[in-house]
């Protein structure tokens, strides 16, 4: 009995402890600096710009991220073709000069790259720094020996040649479009990407943590240090901590493990992120020399043969999709505002999972999908040794495939938010013996870095004899890019293994577009080399009717993932449409049909039907709009949820009561079109759950302005995204209007795109204006660092018709 009192107040005492600890101040070390301000960049190739004392007086200035293929016009001609984007691409410099301080004499400093697109040339002062040719990887180099202090300037130079051409199947973007920083770190640090978390063991009622520091020694002294770590948890109060003494000789690197134990683990899922972080801090002599943080989710997550996915012990269906990493209107360009407004949009349609296609991510993706409860499938490459495009990764492989592939694990390995690692798409060996050999040594190499995450290839060959990356017999989970229909025999093929659908759907679809699918299926036609029967104006129906012919609609494809345990879940390809690859259409088409939401960021009809299945949200989504001609048979759909049935009545006259029967996904009816409304009423025992109206409208007379906040960092990165819809005087939304908007911005703003997600649209993502595509379309505003609150007006014909909205600076 005494004991264990004595044991209670001995926890409660540690806890105290552990809860006070962390409250110490101790100010930060290491310094972080934001290094995308105010560098001079030129189109071109300038031999001499890496010399320190070339001028570049006359060359722009701008910030950081920036991709220059998005700044120019569309053409045909581009070497990147349509199916790039139909951008320009070609070489630019980019140059930085920036003074450091005296007292950084003695320090470390590395500069850190996201992502620059592609073969980046890095020089300092003149000194050769090295070459990056993959354009979706980071990397860092350290600048120490090569530094100047005080007032003497140093210059950084990166040459970015993007001109060998095609060398994507998709847009690229052209230049330094992910985000750069400074570190200052002392001789004694931890190196880059220096720590590796996992949690070994984890139940309700507690969890190991295990974590790898990584020191790096770089003074000519042997050192001593005392190393503590801390797990800090959402609340921001230490939960654990463990402190450890270790030596390290000159000019090496030591890895030191500590192991932590969490009572009552708060579990990191996809409805409650839970985060904590483990604070990491290096002594030499009780002096601080280095603080760092890791990002710590705890969480547990199975793939099984029979039964699919489970995360922290519960099944769950992975409900995924492909996304590629233009953000529309701004191109490349890594903006955080920018990527979370995606993810949002997708987590509202009931997405829990993200595949990161082709090619390793932003770091701002993967942070926030452990902030937002998001699944990740990162994956490396679209290509191996064999080429897709004429210049594309295959021509580095050999020299650089290792490295990146580390890279890769290296820098994403503590984001909760990871589950898989994706060593390919599609890749060509899998038809080709290498590929066993090939497979095996890629598996290794992440392997080598991470144990603890399934390793998978999203394959199109599924005889298993013809599959020479599934003949390897190195993989974890087995990805497969379409054919839904072949699920049914994957049991008995593939036996034993874990299955995922890495790459469905494809379909197509043009937002606010309708071909009415009782007259006309238009299909793709069976073979790549048949044209596609489609639309003069280079639209495709937002039914969800036309699929690539190794694709399936949204319908099909769902309505089969769905039924199958064993398939753990699926991709569609993709949340949102993407510049390039505009199939089935040529040039003006210049971007993606596929999305389930289009470049603007505005849903097509089919979002809803996976709202309705994929979220408990109540669900009525009625369309297509209701202005068409007299007497037209017009074919209405609903999706709807968590109601019996639907009732749809035109004006006030009931057409009947449907509800989905066996499998279906909607419901619908054959209407004679009559002007006037069309309403839908979803009932449940009787009761009305919702109940929606169309109207006919009528001309546009008047602008609505949405906006997806209030107010706005001023810190040139935060975003504002307005909604533009034409309405008729009635306010209903003017389906069809194509009007030009014309937008001012005055006060502490500036717009950076304006889009209306047509896949033809020649206009310019950088104007101040754009014609509206079937009533909408957006502008993108950000602060212009003015103190001032943001005032946007948007105009049709003169003043004929204005609206504006005020943002305000937080
Ligand atoms: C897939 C490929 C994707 C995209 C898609 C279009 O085969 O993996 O990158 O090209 O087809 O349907």
């Amino acid at each position: 009995m005494k004991k264990d009192l004595v044991k209670h107040i001995v926890i409660l005492f540690s806890v105290l402890f552990l809860m006070t600890a962390c409250k110490s101040s101790e100010k930060d070390i290491r310094q972080v600096k934001d290094f995308n301000f105010a560098w001079r960049f030129q189109l071109g190739d300038f031999p001499d710009a890496m010399k320190a004392d070339f001028d570049v007086s006359n060359w722009r200035t701008l910030n950081l991220p920036h991709d220059w293929s998005i700044e120019g016009a569309f053409s045909a001609e581009h070497p990147a073709k349509p199916e790039g984007g139909a951008l320009p691409t070609g070489m630019g410099w980019y140059r930085k000069t920036f003074n450091l301080s005296e007292d950084l004499k003695d320090k470390v400093i590395t500069v850190e790259f996201d992502g620059v697109y592609r073969n980046s040339e890095v020089w300092l002062n003149g000194h050769y720094l090295g070459k990056r040719p993959y354009g979706y990887i980071s990397f860092a180099y350290n600048l120490t020996d090569y530094l100047n202090f005080g007032e003497q300037p140093n210059v950084m130079a990166v040459k970015v040649d993007n001109s060998e051409q095609p060398n994507s199947r998709w847009y690229s973007g052209s230049g330094i479009y992910r985000n750069v920083r400074l570190v200052v770190a002392e001789k004694l640090h931890i190196a880059h990407w220096g720590t590796f978390v996992t949690t070994p063991d984890v139940s309700k009622e507690k969890a190991k943590v295990n974590l790898e520091v990584m020191l790096q020694n770089d003074s000519n002294l042997d050192k001593t240090f005392k190393l503590v770590s801390s797990i800090v948890n959402a609340e921001n109060v230490q939960v654990s901590m463990v402190s450890s003494e270790a030596s390290i000789q000159k000019n090496n690197i030591k890895t030191a493990v500590q192991e932590f134990e969490i009572l009552n683990p708060m579990l990191w899922d996809t409805k409650n992120p839970y985060l904590y972080k483990v604070v990491t801090k290096v002594y030499e002599d009780s002096k601080l020399v280095d603080n760092y943080e890791t990002p710590l989710g705890i969480r547990y997550f199975n793939f099984d043969a029979e039964r699919g996915f489970s995360l922290n012990g519960k099944p769950m269906k992975i409900h995924g999709v492909c996304l590629h990493h233009d953000n529309g209107a701004l191109g490349a360009v890594a903006n955080r505002a920018a990527i979370k407004r995606k993810l949002t949009i997708m987590k509202d349609m009931g997405v829990n999972a993200i595949r990161v296609s082709h090619n390793p991510s932003s770091v701002e993706l993967l942070q926030l999908c452990d902030e937002m409860g998001l699944i990740v499938q990162a994956e490396a490459f679209d290509v191996w040794k064999k080429k897709k495009v004429k210049a594309d990764y295959h021509l580095e492989w050999d020299k650089w495939h290792k490295r990146d592939l580390e890279d890769l694990v290296k820098r994403d390995r503590n984001h909760p938010s990871v589950m898989m690692w994706s060593i390919g798409n599609e890749i060509r060996e899998q038809f080709d013996s290498t590929g066993v050999a090939m497979t095996r040594e890629l598996v290794n190499i992440v392997k080598t870095l991470d144990k603890t995450r399934p390793v998978t290839c999203a394959l199109t060959e599924n005889v298993p004899d013809k599959n020479f990356i599934y003949q390897s017999g190195a993989l974890d989970l087995l990805g497969f890019n379409y054919k839904h229909k072949d699920y049914y025999d994957f049991p008995e093929k593939f036996k034993g293994e874990k299955i995922i659908a890495s790459e469905s759907v494809s379909a197509l679809e043009t937002r606010g577009h309708y071909d009415m699918p009782s007259d006309s299926i238009k299909r793709w036609p069976s073979a790549h080399n048949v044209p596609f029967d489609g639309n003069d104006d280079f639209t495709v129906s937002a039914y969800d009717q036309v699929s690539a012919y190794w694709g399936a609609t949204h319908e099909e494809n769902w309505k089969t993932v769905k039924s199958l345990d064993y398939i753990s879940g699926m991709f569609i390809w993709t949340g949102f449409d993407y510049l390039g690859e505009p199939i089935p259409y040529p040039y003006p088409a210049r971007s993606s049909y596929f999305g389930v939401v289009d470049l603007a960021g505005i849903p097509k009809d089919v979002y809803y039907m996976y709202q309705s299945e994929w979220t408990n949200k109540d669900v009525l989504h009625v369309f297509p709009h209701w202005n068409w001609e007299a007497g037209q048979d017009v074919d209405v759909w609903a999706y709807y949820n968590n109601a019996d049935e639907v009732e749809l009545f035109l004006n006030g006259k009931s057409l009947g009561v449907r509800s989905k029967q066996n499998d279906d996904l909607h419901v619908s009816w054959r209407v004679p079109f009559q002007s006037g409304t069309i309403k839908a009423v979803s009932r449940k025992g009787g009761e009305v759950v919702l109940e929606k109206e169309i109207h006919t409208a009528g001309t546009p007379s008047k602008i609505e302005l949405v906006t997806d906040k209030k107010s706005i960092k001023n810190d040139d990165y935060d975003l504002v995204y307005v909604t533009v819809n034409v309405l008729d005087e009635n306010e209903n939304l003017v389906p069809e209007a194509n009007n030009l908007i014309k937008f001012e911005v005055t006060g502490g703003g500036e717009i950076v795109g304006v889009d209306n997600g047509y896949q033809a649209n020649l206009s310019s993502f950088k104007a101040s204006e754009i014609k509206a595509y079937n009533g909408k379309c957006i502008v993108i505003i950000k602060s212009n660092g003015k103190e001032e609150i943001i005032n946007l007006v948007a105009s049709i014909d003169g003043d004929r018709i204005v609206a504006s909205v005020d943002i305000k600076i937080e």
